[in-house]
């Protein structure tokens, strides 16, 4: 029987059930094990991960590694490239992956190429010859949809590995490995732990010899989660379900009310998930004046929390070329309408 993915979250990752067993496998403090068994060092596996592992491999459909973040998932994927390997990255991408390849990049280890990905067209062009092609839709924070089977599809055609950001969406909204991508990876530091109390990762494939890989770089590079950090990130996974689902209709709500208010230009939401961004009349300073005037929402860089968090993105290291009005707003679990009475008065003054 296929178990819904709200069941799953809950019943996995329980390890030994046995009488007298604790219903949540433990955080294990210990960076070494006794010989012989089947853990021997703490870079190399701990037990908390498992738990964690198993249910995010159910619910994105395929094997899952943890990482100490989201980031040290994604260079394990940029890692596992051959030298001078071609990466095609969309120019919307998450600020850090555009700068994480950049950064390689300058070394000479890879070459990117920017690339619009709402153009399939000219994304599977950009395709030819190289070894990756990385996904991220929605987009961060324009919320830019792509299609993800034609480009999957279109770079396995052209020899290259398909890898997707599913941090906006978790497997509850897009399962990535259905649509043809081959290793999909999270920042579990958002809506997947859920309570802006970890900073953690996970990166998740099908393919036996790709799973290995990403394990081998979290251990030659040591990205390695806590045990504490993984036990909490498997505590918040629990109650995802219905976390997205209260938050995602908030959202909704809330960008519904934000269209009709006069000091809003435009409002970015692609109809599902929890981020909404908007851009407001006067620019900078007016964006600015908004994130310092809201009281209950927290002005704050993160997002997937259960807290509303507001930023103008702009403002960030990397990302002037965005709408200097633009505000990324992550929306937790408060109430709708006391939500939107912090907007109204923070977009009143
Ligand atoms: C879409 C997306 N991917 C990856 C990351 C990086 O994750 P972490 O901060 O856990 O390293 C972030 C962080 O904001 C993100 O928003």
């Amino acid at each position: 029987m296929a178990l819904d993915p709200s069941t799953l979250a809950v019943s996995l990752g329980r390890g030994d059930r046995g009488p007298g067993s604790p219903m949540d496998v433990p955080p294990v403090l210990s960076s070494t094990f006794v010989a012989g068994g089947q853990y021997v060092y703490g870079r190399d596996g701990n037990p908390t991960w498992e738990p964690f592992e198993e249910v995010v491999g159910a619910l994105e459909g395929g094997a899952a590694v943890a990482f100490a973040s989201g980031l040290a998932a994604i260079s394990a994927v940029i890692e596992s490239l051959p030298a001078g390997a071609v990466v095609v990255l969309p120019a919307g991408a998450y600020t850090g992956t555009r700068r994480l390849v950049a950064d390689v990049a300058t070394r000479g280890r890879v070459t990117g190429r920017l690339v619009d990905l709402t153009d399939t067209a000219a994304t599977l062009a950009a395709v030819e010859g190289a070894a990756l092609l990385w996904l991220e839709s929605p987009s961060n924070p324009l919320l830019e949809i792509a299609d993800v089977p034609a480009l999957a599809e279109g770079a396995k055609e052209r020899g290259a590995l398909v890898a997707m950001d599913n941090t906006f969406s978790t497997p509850l909204l897009q399962r990535p490995l259905d649509l043809g991508v081959q290793v999909v990876v999270h920042s579990a530091t958002k809506l997947l732990s859920g309570h802006s109390d970890v900073v953690m990762g996970v990166a998740v494939a099908r393919d036996e010899a790709l799973v290995q890989s990403l394990r081998s770089r979290r251990s030659l590079h040591g990205g390695i989660p806590g045990p504490v950090e993984t036990f909490l990130a498997l505590r918040g996974l629990r109650t995802l379900p219905i976390r997205l689902e209260r938050a995602q209709a908030t959202a909704a709500d809330l960008a519904r009310r934000l269209a009709g208010h006069a000091k809003v230009e435009k409002v970015r939401y692609p109809g599902f998930a929890t981020v909404v961004s908007f851009d407001v009349e006067g620019g900078a300073a007016s964006a600015d004046a908004v994130c310092a005037a809201v009281r209950l929402i927290v002005p704050a860089t993160s997002l997937g929390g259960v807290e509303t968090m507001v930023e103008r993105r702009g403002k960030v290291a990397g990302e002037e070329h965005l709408p200097p009005g633009l505000i990324r707003m992550s929306v937790g679990l408060e109430h709708a309408d006391d939500l939107w009475a912090d907007l109204e008065q923070a977009l009143g003054r």
